[in-house]
C-alpha cells in the first residue's frame, strides 16, 4: 500500500502580487512533493489563497474595486507564477469558494453546538495591521507586540472559542510528538509561549466594522475571524464533512509548511481547533526563516520586494529554485542577493553540473560515435567502485535528508556526486585512452559510468530543478519516467541502457557573464602594456638559460606591473579550425578571463578544466583567429608547450604570484 503524503503551504493573502517569501514555501513544498511522489507515495499537495479578512478587504478599497473582483484579478498572478516555477499542487483553494466557506460555516456550528464558542463582551487593545486584540500586559511601549504599530482600545460583543481549555493538552502533545513542531529551536518557542496563560480566542468580527468573511452560521451580524476561516482550507479542501472517504485518506497531513511568523496561529490556534472538533493534529509543522533582500529586510516601503517572476526570467526557473533551497538551511533566516545567485549559477550549476554534462556529451560524440557504449567490465577500477558507491549513497541520503527537510544538505550530498563525476573524467582521463586501440574496452567502460553518474544525477535532481532533469534525460536519451515511483522501486546501477543515441544540445547553464573592468587594481596605474612583456624563466624556453637572457634584466618595479595569477580553468573548448589554439574561461575568483592559449597540441580541452593554472591577467585584449583573448596562461616550452604552469598545493584561484 502506497503510504499518504499530504503537504501544504499557508494560503497567501491577495492583498498584493507574489514576492520570493511565497515562492520560497511553495518550491519547498513542491521539491517534497515530487520527491515523495518519486519515492512511490501517493501525494496531496494544496496551497492556495486566503482571501478573506481586513488586509483584503483594504487592498480592494485602495483600488476602488469590491473585495471579490480585486481576488478574482490577484488570483491568477498567483497560479502564473506557479505555472512558470513548475508548482506542481494538486489543488489550488481560494478560501471565497462555496466548498471551502460551506466546511468552515459547518464547523462553526458543531463547535457553537458543542459549546466550544460562546459569546461574551470585551475591552481590548486592537491591531488592525494583525486585525487582532491584545491585552494591557501584551503591549509593548502602548504598540503591538508583533508588528510594533499604534493599537487601538475597542469594545466589543464577540464569539470567543474555548481555546484556554485546551492549554494543557496542548503543552501535553508538544512534549510527547518530538516532530510536531521543528526546527527544535521554534518548538521551544512555541512552549515558552504556551508558559503563559492562553486566553480564549475571539473568532468573530462585527460585519459593521469588517463585512469581507465568512458568515457566521449562528449569528448573521457576524464574519468569521480570517484565521479561523484560513486555517479550515487544509480540511476543508480534502474533504472534511463532505466527503469522508478522501478525509480519511488524506488526513492528518504530514506536513504543514510554514513562515516563522506564522507558527503560533498554526501550533496553537490550529491544533486547539482540530482538538475541539475532534480531529487527529498534523504530523509535522515545520516553520522556515525569512529572507531578507541585500541585507535588508523586505517591505514595499523599502521598494526592495524581489519579484520571482523577474528572477526566473533572468536566470531561468531552475537557477531560482536551486538557489532558493541550496543557500540557507531550512528554518533559519537567509539573505538574497543577486550576486549570490549568480554566484551559484556560475559555479555548482554550470561550471559543476553544466560542465560535466557538456564534457560528458562531446566525449560521447567524439569516442564512440555519439551512442552510449557498452561497458566491458563492471566496477574494474577502484574509481568505478568509488563512483558508483557516491550515487548509490548520494541516492540515499537524498532520501533521508529531505525526509528531515535539510534540502541544502541534499543538495550537498548530490553535488558530492557532480563534483566526483568531474574528478573521475580528469582522472580516467578518456583523452589518453583515446588513443589506443586496446584501451577502447576501457575508455567504453569509463564513457558508460560517467553518463550512468548523469542518469543518478538527473534522478536525484528531479524534484528540486525539473527542467534540468529532463533535459539532462533527453540530451542523454535514456528512459525514465518521472511521473513513475523511479525511486519507489528498482532503481540501481547500471540500468543505463547501452546503444542508446545521445542529442547533444545547448549547454544547462549558461554563465552569466561577471567579467569587471580590469583597472586600477593592485595598484596598476599604467595601462601600457609593459613592452617586452617579460616572461618568467620557467616560461622563457625549453633551451637552459642564456647569457642573452640574462641580458635582458628587468627592474622588480618592470616585474611588478604584471599581474601573475593563479585561475581556475572553468570551461576550455577548441578555437574552430586551429590546431593550436584553445579558449578558456578562468576564474580568478571575484572576475573571469578569457584567454586564448596556443596549448592545443598539447592538451585535449576537457583535461583543463578544473585545473588551477598561472595566468597574466593585466595583458592588453587582443584577437587570436578572431576570439578575443584578455590574457596569457605561463606555460613550459618555447615553439612547442612541453607543460602548463601549475602549482604545488592547492591555492584560492585569484592568488598573487610572484
Ligand atoms: N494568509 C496567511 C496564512 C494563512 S495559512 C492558513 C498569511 N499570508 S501571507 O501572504 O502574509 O504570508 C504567507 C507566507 O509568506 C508566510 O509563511 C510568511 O512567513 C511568508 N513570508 C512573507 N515574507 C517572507 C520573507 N521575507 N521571507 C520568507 N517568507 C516570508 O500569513
Amino acid at each position: 500500500m502506497p503510504k499518504s503524503f499530504y503537504i501544504t503551504t499557508p494560503i497567501y493573502y491577495v492583498n498584493d502580487v507574489p514576492h520570493i517569501g511565497h515562492a520560497y514555501t511553495t518550491i519547498a513544498a513542491d521539491v517534497l512533493a515530487r520527491y515523495r511522489r518519486l519515492a512511490g507515495d501517493e501525494v496531496f499537495f494544496l496551497t492556495g489563497l486566503d482571501e478573506h479578512g481586513q488586509k483584503v478587504q483594504q487592498a480592494a478599497a485602495k483600488a476602488g474595486i469590491d473585495p471579490q473582483t480585486h481576488c478574482d484579478r490577484l488570483a491568477p498572478q498567483f497560479q502564473d507564477l506557479w505555472k512558470r516555477l513548475n508548482i506542481s499542487n494538486d489543488d489550488f483553494v481560494r478560501t471565497t469558494q462555496p466548498r471551502h466557506t460551506r466546511v468552515v460555516q459547518r464547523a462553526m456550528q458543531a463547535l457553537f453546538d458543542k459549546g466550544e464558542i460562546y459569546q461574551a463582551s470585551y475591552t481590548g487593545w486592537y491591531c488592525t495591521f494583525d486585525e487582532r486584540f491584545w491585552t494591557e500586559k501584551d503591549l509593548e511601549n502602548g504598540l503591538c507586540p508583533d508588528c510594533k504599530r499604534p493599537v487601538e482600545q475597542l469594545s466589543e460583543t464577540n464569539y470567543f472559542f474555548r481555546m484556554s481549555r485546551y492549554q494543557d493538552w496542548l503543552i501535553q502533545h508538544i512534549q510527547q510528538h518530538q516532530d510536531f513542531i521543528l526546527p527544535r529551536s521554534r518548538r521551544n518557542e512555541v512552549l515558552g509561549f504556551l508558559q503563559k496563560p492562553l486566553e480564549d480566542l475571539s473568532i468573530s468580527r462585527p460585519k459593521a466594522r469588517l463585512s469581507w468573511g465568512i458568515e457566521l452560521p449562528f449569528d448573521s451580524n457576524y464574519v468569521t475571524y480570517v484565521w479561523f476561516d484560513a486555517l479550515v482550507n487544509y480540511i476543508s479542501v480534502p474533504g472534511y464533512l463532505s466527503d469522508d472517504t478522501r478525509f480519511r485518506k488524506w488526513w492528518p497531513a504530514t506536513v504543514h509548511l510554514v513562515g516563522k511568523d506564522i507558527l503560533t496561529t498554526h501550533a496553537v490556534y490550529w491544533s486547539t481547533m482540530l482538538k475541539a472538533l475532534g480531529l487527529p493534529l498534523p504530523n509535522t509543522i515545520f516553520a522556515h526563516g525569512w529572507w531578507t533582500v541585500e541585507g535588508e529586510k523586505m517591505s514595499k516601503s523599502r521598494g526592495n520586494v524581489v519579484d520571482p517572476n523577474v528572477l526566473v526570467q533572468e536566470f531561468g526557473v531552475d537557477a531560482f529554485r536551486y538557489f532558493a533551497l541550496r543557500e540557507v538551511p531550512f528554518g533559519q533566516d537567509g539573505d538574497f542577493s543577486r550576486q549570490a545567485l549568480i554566484g551559484r549559477l556560475n559555479t555548482d550549476l554550470a561550471n559543476d553540473l553544466g560542465n560535466l554534462l557538456s564534457r560528458t556529451l562531446t566525449m560521447i560524440v567524439r569516442y564512440a560515435g555519439g551512442v552510449i557504449p557498452e561497458p566491458t567490465t563492471r566496477a574494474a577500477h577502484e574509481l568505478d567502485v568509488q563512483l558508483e558507491q557516491t550515487a548509490v549513497q548520494a541516492t540515499a541520503a537524498v532520501g533521508s535528508f529531505l525526509g528531515k527537510l535539510e534540502f541544502n544538505r541534499a543538495l550537498e550530498a548530490i553535488w558530492t556526486l557532480v563534483q566526483l563525476g568531474n574528478q573521475y573524467i580528469d582522472k580516467t582521463a578518456p583523452w589518453t585512452l583515446a588513443k589506443r586501440a586496446e584501451d577502447k574496452p576501457r575508455l567504453n567502460t569509463v564513457l558508460y559510468n560517467i553518463a550512468e553518474a548523469l542518469r543518478f544525477l538527473s534522478v536525484n535532481l528531479f524534484a528540486f530543478m525539473p527542467q534540468t532533469a529532463e533535459e539532462i534525460k533527453r540530451q542523454l536519451g535514456f528512459m525514465v519516467t518521472f511521473s513513475k515511483p523511479v525511486l519507489g522501486g528498482e532503481f540501481t546501477w547500471g540500468g543505463l541502457m547501452p546503444g542508446t543515441e545521445i542529442a547533444k544540445g545547448s549547454s544547462l547553464f549558461p554563465r552569466i557573464d561577471t567579467t569587471t573592468k580590469r583597472q586600477g587594481d593592485t595598484g596598476v596605474t599604467d595601462t601600457q602594456q609593459p613592452s617586452p612583456v617579460p616572461q618568467p624563466a620557467s616560461a622563457a624556453s625549453s633551451e637552459p638559460t642564456t647569457a642573452s637572457d640574462t641580458a635582458q634584466q628587468i627592474t622588480i618595479e618592470e616585474f611588478r606591473k604584471m599581474r601573475l595569477r593563479t585561475a581556475k580553468v572553468l570551461t576550455a573548448e577548441r578555437v574552430p579550425k586551429s590546431e593550436k589554439l584553445i579558449k578558456v574561461r578562468v576564474s580568478l575568483g571575484a572576475e573571469e578571463l578569457q584567454i586564448v592559449a596556443g596549448i592545443g597540441k598539447k592538451y585535449e580541452p576537457e583535461a583543463l578544466i578544473g585545473k588551477t593554472v598561472v595566468v597574466v591577467a593585466n595583458l592588453k585584449s587582443a584577437k587570436l583567429m578572431g576570439v578575443e583573448s584578455q590574457g596569457m596562461v605561463l606555460a613550459a616550452g618555447d615553439k612547442e608547450v612541453l607543460g602548463l604552469v601549475t602549482i604545488l598545493e592547492e591555492v584560492e584561484p585569484g592568488t598573487k604570484v610572484k
